[in-house]
C-alpha cells in the first residue's frame, strides 16, 4: 500500500491494525497504530523514516513497487527509535552506500542499535538538503521524543515531517485528519501527549515557539504515527501549546485498589461528598486493578486533583497503586493537588506511604488523608463524604 500525500510526496509506511501494546507492554494501543514513512520524488529522491522491524521485509517489498531502490538518493532518519528505524538494516542491505541524514545523537543511537557503519551525514538545525527546486530543512527537536529527534521541513510543499510529535497511535485507512472520527482522533492525541510527552512539556513549548519563529508557511504536518494533519494543521500545534502549559480540566479523579471492598466504598462516598460540595466538577473513579494504566494516566493528565486509595497490606500499599505511583513520579505532572485514603485492619501505613510518594512526585498533598478501620459503617461513610466535601472546598 502507498498513496499520494501531496504533489511528489508519497506515504509508504505500514498500518498496524493488530497492535495492542507498544514500547513492549508499556503503552496500550486500543486502536492500533501506524509507522509512517514518506518518499519524496523530486529531482532528487529522499526517503523519510522507515517502519518497525517485524514489518521490515514487507516494507521494503512494498517500497520496491513504488520505486527502484537504486533511485533513492537520501535516507532521512528523523528519529532512531526502533519503530521508525527497524527496517533500516533490511533497506540498507539493498542500498548500503546511500547517505543517512540524522542528528549527531541519531547516528550514535543507530550505531548502538544496529552496529552498522552506514554513510551517516550529521545535520544540525538550519542545515538544508536540496532536492532540486525544493529543499529539506532540518530542525533538531531533542526529547521529542528521544535526544536524537529532529523535524524535517520541505520547502515549496510547506510540509513539516514532525516524527512522533503531533502523532497518535491510531490505525485508520483514511490517513488524513479531516476524514476520521474527531472524538477518536483527539482521544488518541491527548493519550499520546499525556503518556509520552508530559515530562518534556517545557521543551515542547520552547521548540514550538522556535519553529513558529522561523515563519515557515505550513500546509501539512506529516507525523510518524497515525493520521496526517492536512486540514488546519495549526490546530494540533495549538493543542500542544495548551497541553504543555500545565493543562487541567475541572476534574477530580479518584484512583484506588481494594481488597475486601472497604476502600472502594470509601472512594464512592468521597465522590458523593465532592458532588455535594461542587455540582460542576467532573468526578471519575477508577479501580487501578481493573483499568488500563495508560487510560488512567490520561485522566490524571486532565485532572486538577487526584485522590488515591489503597488498603494496607503487609505494612505497605497494593501493587497496582504502587505501580501507578511509579508512573506518576516519572511523568512529572505539574500544578496538581492530591489526597490519599484507605481502609486498614491493624497497622494502616498505606495512606502515609501514598501521601509521601505523591509529595515526592511534585503533587501538592492537601491534608493528612483519611483512614478508617475495617468496613465502613454509616458513621465512617459520613466521615468519607465530609472528607470529599472539604477536599473539594479546598480546591476552589
Ligand atoms: Fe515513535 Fe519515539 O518513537
Amino acid at each position: 500500500m502507498s498513496f499520494q500525500v501531496k504533489n511528489n510526496i508519497y506515504w509508504v509506511g505500514k498500518i498496524d491494525w493488530e497492535l495492542r501494546n507498544f514500547h513492549g507492554d508499556e503503552y496500550s494501543t486500543h486502536r492500533g497504530s501506524s509507522y509512517n514513512s514518506y518518499l519524496i520524488k523530486e529531482e532528487k529522491t529522499a526517503l523519510i523514516d522507515t517502519v518497525w522491524k517485524p514489518f521490515a521485509k514487507e516494507y521494503v517489498e512494498n517500497l520496491q513497487q513504488t520505486i527502484d531502490l537504486e533511485k533513492i538518493d537520501y535516507v532521512i532518519a528523523c528519529h532512531a527509535e526502533n519503530d521508525h528505524s527497524g527496517a533500516l538494516p533490511e533497506l540498507m542491505r539493498h542500498i548500503p552506500d546511500v547517505p543517512v541524514y540524522c542528528t549527531k545523537n541519531g547516528a550514535k543511537i543507530l550505531k548502538g542499535l544496529y552496529h552498522q557503519d552506514w554513510n551517516f551525514k550529521v545535520v544540525k538545525t538550519g542545515d538544508k538538503l536540496s532536492l532540486g527546486s525544493k529543499d529539506l530543512i532540518f530542525v533538531e527537536a531533542p526529547m521529542l521524543h528521544w535526544p536524537d529527534t529532529m523535524f524535517t521541513y520541505l520547502s515549496g510543499d510547506e510540509v513539516l515531517f514532525s516524527n512522533d510529535a503531533f502523532g497518535q497511535h491510531y490505525a485508520s485507512e483514511f490517513m488524513f485528519n479531516d476524514l476520521v472520527d474527531q472524538a477518536e482522533l483527539f482521544q488518541e492525541c491527548i493519550k499520546y501527549y499525556a503518556n509520552i510527552l508530559t515530562p518534556f512539556s517545557p521543551m515542547v513549548i520552547r521548540k514550538i515557539k522556535e519553529v513558529l519563529g522561523f515563519n515557515l508557511p505550513l500546509d501539512m504536518i506529516c507525523t510518524s504515527h497515525g493520521i496526517i494533519w492536512r486540514d488546519n494543521p495549526a490546530q494540533i500545534v495549538e493543542k500542544y501549546l495548551e497541553w504543555a502549559d500545565n493543562y487541567q480540566e475541572n476534574q477530580i479523579t479518584i484512583l484506588y485498589d481494594t481488597m475486601w471492598d472497604s476502600t472502594r466504598v470509601m472512594a464512592e462516598q468521597i465522590a458523593a461528598g465532592i458532588r455535594e460540595a461542587d455540582h460542576e466538577v467532573t468526578v471519575k473513579l477508577y479501580s487501578l486493578a481493573k483499568t488500563d494504566k495508560n487510560d488512567v494516566i490520561t485522566e490524571i493528565f486532565k485532572s486538577k486533583a487526584i485522590l488515591m486509595g489503597s488498603s494496607t497490606i503487609n505494612n505497605g500499599i497494593l501493587v497496582h497503586v504502587a505501580a501507578l505511583l511509579e508512573e506518576i513520579q516519572g511523568l512529572k505532572f505539574k500544578n496538581k493537588k492530591a489526597g490519599a485514603f484507605g481502609s486498614y485492619g491493624w497497622s494502616g501505613e498505606a495512606v502515609r506511604i501514598m501521601s509521601e510518594r505523591l509529595t515526592a512526585s511534585g503533587l501538592e498533598v492537601m491534608d493528612e488523608g483519611l483512614r478508617i478501620t475495617w468496613a465502613p459503617d454509616e458513621e465512617s461513610r459520613q466521615t468519607c463524604r465530609e472528607y470529599g466535601k472539604v477536599f473539594a472546598g479546598r480546591l476552589e
